[in-house]
């Protein structure tokens, strides 16, 4: 996932674990025509990425628009610009006029899955909003949090294992309620959501920010006044901003993919491999069928990407900020000793879950192989793990002997399952 975050308090909150999760629906309403098709957006961004989706609206109502957010950043103390967020240096406030749907806890999976089903009796609190979608309908799912092989977050446990969500996924097909979906996820891992998952012929077309096994990356790093934070993650704003930029009726998905792929792999540095998977031929549609029509602020003019912007791995992103807060502190002051225990802390936890696996490792397959076994990658076009309700109680077992595995340890997700 991105660092979607405008505010140091919001990332800070992501990280330990209130956060984030935005889903936005968006139903677009393009015709009074049957036969043309409303326009669904679910968007669930960790934080608030999303939120610049707002820029795009185009034609979309908010009464089409189904918002999972944790909803801490805006008025979070540490945010320099009470009630605004921001995702890029000097943009413009992307949280006013947002739709709220599911916030707080209600910010949570099943609320997430109830929503996509259209299935009201499944929800608990929020709006109450679904994807009420039918036959003709096109359905936009966007998704930036944090994640690890085969697992997203949501700002409230359980997690979403990627066999649940392609079941869900599934069965939203087989209720015969929408045409096509596209679905874009920005999160670390994020291809192992979808590799040797997503079955074809759903009319299911999903972009992801990075391959199965590679982080994804948090962009606008380190701005004025956002000094110890990102504001977003790289592919979040590069799919924002080139929909933002081009004409959405002429824009095809392939052609967006094309154009910020490069941008996302940032030369092979600090960037990640976009992938494709599903049902490729929609990806000739253009972007207006998904994200409505071109926004007021569309201009043709060249873009102007920051070619200096500082980018982080999404795992280092907490990092960055309590490392940050420490050096800015003055010298012998309280706040300095309290950000030093604070990093240390995290530090320290880090150096706890990952001697725990490597431990794991070791035990069942020797102290130079437990490594290797750990850290193999299956070839491409297989899940993650063929028996994953084996997965999730091993990630269960290990939480229970030793601590919660954290945004962070989620990454040895994949070490659960070789093993
Ligand atoms: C809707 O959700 C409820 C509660 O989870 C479940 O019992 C029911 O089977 C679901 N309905 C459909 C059509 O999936
Ligand atoms: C991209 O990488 C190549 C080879 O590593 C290097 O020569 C080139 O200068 C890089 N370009 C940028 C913009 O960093």
């Amino acid at each position: 996932m991105f660092v979607k975050i405008n505010v140091a308090s919001f990332l800070f909150a992501l990280f330990v674990g209130l956060v984030e999760g935005s889903n936005v629906i968006e139903s677009i309403v393009e015709d009074h025509e049957h036969s043309i098709g409303t326009k669904w957006a679910v968007l669930v961004a960790g934080s608030s990425d999303w939120y610049n989706y707002r820029h795009q609206k185009g034609s979309l109502k908010d009464e089409h628009i189904i918002v999972f957010m944790y909803d801490d950043i805006a008025y979070n103390s540490e945010n320099p610009r009470p009630g605004v967020i921001i995702n890029k240096p000097h943009g413009p406030d992307v949280y006013k006029g947002v739709p709220k749907d599911y916030t707080g806890k209600y910010c949570n999976s099943q609320n997430f899955y109830g929503v996509i089903l259209g299935n009201k009796s499944a929800l608990t609190g929020g709006s109450g909003k679904v994807v009420n979608s039918g036959p003709n309908d096109y359905i936009f799912i966007y998704y930036a949090d944090h994640g690890g092989p085969g697992i997203i977050e949501m700002p409230v446990e359980p997690s979403i294992y990627a066999k649940d969500l392609n079941e869900v996924l599934k069965k939203k097909h087989d209720s015969g309620t929408y045409k096509k979906m596209i679905f874009y996820m920005e999160a670390c891992d994020s291809g192992s959501m979808f590799e040797g998952l997503l079955d074809k012929g759903l009319n299911i077309y999903v972009t992801t920010a990075s391959k199965a096994d590679e982080n994804s990356f948090a962009t606008y790093c380190s701005p004025k006044d956002y000094e110890d934070t990102c504001l977003g993650d790289l592919f979040s704003v590069s799919w924002l901003e080139n929909s933002d930029l081009q004409d959405r009726r002429v824009e095809t998905l392939k052609k967006q993919f094309r154009r910020i792929r490069k941008r996302v792999l940032n030369n092979g540095t600090e960037g990640s491999h976009m992938m494709e998977y599903g049902d490729l031929h929609i990806h000739e549609d253009a972007l207006s069928k998904y994200m409505g029509s071109n926004s007021p602020e569309h201009t043709s003019s060249t873009n102007n990407y920051p070619s200096n912007s500082r980018h982080v791995n999404q795992r280092d992103v907490q990092l960055l900020y309590l490392i940050s807060k420490f050096q800015n502190a003055p010298e012998g002051s309280v706040r300095k000793s309290e950000a030093y225990r604070k990093l240390s802390e995290v530090i320290s936890e880090r150096e706890h879950v990952d001697k725990s696996v490597k431990h794991i490792g070791q035990i069942l397959f020797g102290v130079k192989n437990g490594p290797l076994v750990l850290n193999i990658v299956r070839p491409a076009g297989q899940p993650l793990v063929d028996d994953w309700d084996c997965l999730k109680s091993f990630v269960k077992i290990f939480e229970s002997h030793c601590g919660s595995l954290t945004s962070y340890g989620k990454k040895h997700v994949r070490g659960f399952a070789n093993v």
